[in-house]
């Protein structure tokens, strides 16, 4: 661990202690038990399905897949960790990590499933319902208590110097993934080859990415969260979507590239190179005071230009994006906020937790915000052939080049995503360019 990191982690310790007191006193909460959650078994089954540790635990010890485990937290007194490590010769028994928090922290290894130790009036944070009904009875707190679960994930939004460390490596992390996606896809290969190097090359196993990765040849690139790896490679090679991503001490990466192959029409990478544009001009639009939804806005001016310049839509600017036509071919958001969750808390509330929803135009706007510095964001303007959507839209006389959008479906779509933070000046783009 880097002089820097180790530095910046006991900062961002002694920061959580300080804010969480400030909370818990103020909202007159004596004990606060965090829990870790646990994965349950499948059906009839003895097998777990992969587990992400709650967001909250992880904020104070990064550690993404720790289960059965308490952290318990008193304004003023160290903050105390009952870290599940049963005496068990089938799995290798916990290790606890070179890291500050260790120090910062008591932690009692232990080898039941506890009920965590609460005095005075108590909260109690996490899926708890996921505990035996025993275990929830005993536990005497006042379970996920609202005013409480906003101030935390406000907290959440504004990053410090540690965590926008840990989001700089894993995007260092997850481009050298890219690269090999890219490098694997010039080289022909199928979904599931380009999988293998995108986790060889980011150095991580597939049960320890933040989220599926996305990866989509030819017209899957169209399908926006395409789950499927085929084990072959096709015949035509148009076009490739990578959406992958990387945690570093739970921070996760949310990268987005897309590349042409040798069987698309030369508008296409025409439409990538123009669709880089379009995410740089917005990455470079972003900055304290800025609306979120005005740059989705933005971002959909923009999508109707380059419809126009590309000759895909033959009429006005303002009939691209007042008509809807914009929207059928990008139905996804800007972007959203970025942390221990991919998709991260508090979007969609104004700063005193009351609801911010989304548009009613753009309902799958997952951000509403206000940029302020210290949040982190993702940039990720899309543009794709998707049929369902475009079905409406070959209903109506707007002049739509139907024989071009024709051509380009087999290659399904485009999306470029970056991660950004705000600063106090303006922005820092967290995502190398590739
Ligand atoms: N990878 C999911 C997203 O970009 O939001
Ligand atoms: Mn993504
Ligand atoms: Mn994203």
């Amino acid at each position: 661990m880097s002089a820097t990191l180790f530095n910046l982690q006991r900062d961002h310790l002694a920061h959580l202690q300080r804010v969480y007191s400030d909370i818990l006193i103020a909202q007159e909460i004596d004990s606060l038990a965090i829990y870790s959650g646990h994965a349950n078994v499948h059906f009839a089954d003895d097998q777990t399905p992969t587990f992400q540790a709650y967001g909250h635990f992880m904020h104070w010890i990064g550690l993404a897949n720790v289960q059965h485990s308490w952290l318990v937290i008193q304004p003023g007194k160290r903050p105390q960790l009952y870290l599940y490590a049963p005496a068990d010769f089938w799995h290798l028994p916990t290790r606890l990590p070179e890291e500050p928090w260790v120090a910062e922290l008591d932690v009692h290894l232990c080898s039941d499933k506890i009920t965590p130790p609460l005095t005075g009036r108590a909260a109690v944070i996490g899926d708890i319902h996921c505990l035996e009904a025993s275990t929830q009875q005993a536990i005497q707190a006042e379970h996920e208590p609202t005013a409480l679960i906003q101030a935390l994930d406000e907290l959440r939004l504004f990053k410090t110097a540690y965590e926008i460390a840990c989001l700089r490596e894993a995007n260092r992390l997850a481009i050298a993934g890219h690269q090999a996606a890219q490098a694997a896809f010039v080289g022909a290969s199928g979904e599931l080859d380009i999988q293998l190097a995108y986790l060889g090359a980011s150095r991580q196993r597939e049960s320890d990415v933040p989220y599926q990765n996305i990866i989509g040849l030819n017209s899957h690139a169209g399908v926006l969260h395409y789950q499927h790896y085929d084990l072959h490679s096709p015949k035509q090679r148009h076009s490739l979507l990578v959406d992958a991503g990387r945690r570093f001490r739970g921070y996760c990466a949310d990268i987005t590239r897309t590349h042409a192959g040798p069987d698309a029409p030369g508008v296409f990478s025409d439409l990538i190179t123009a669709m880089h544009g379009l995410k740089d001009t917005l990455v470079q639009s972003t900055a304290p005071g800025v609306e979120f939804v005005a740059l989705h806005e933005q971002m959909h001016q923009h999508l109707g230009e380059i419809l126009i310049a590309h000759d895909l839509f033959k009429g006005s600017l303002e009939e691209a994006v007042n008509e809807g036509v914009t929207r059928a071919f990008c139905p996804h958001g800007l972007g959203h906020s970025l942390g221990l969750q991919v998709h991260d808390v508090a979007g969609l509330r104004h700063p005193d937790g009351t609801p911010s929803p989304a548009p009613a135009l753009h309902p799958a706007l997952r951000l509403t915000r206000t940029l302020r510095a210290g949040m982190v964001v993702t940039i990720e303007p899309g543009l794709y052939f998707i049929p369902m959507l475009l079905a409406p839209l070959r209903k109506t006389s707007l002049p739509v080049n139907w024989e071009l959008i024709d051509a380009l479906a087999p290659c399904g779509g485009i999306r470029i995503e970056d991660n950004v933070l705000i600063t106090e000046s303006g922005y820092e783009n967290l995502t190398p360019s590739q």
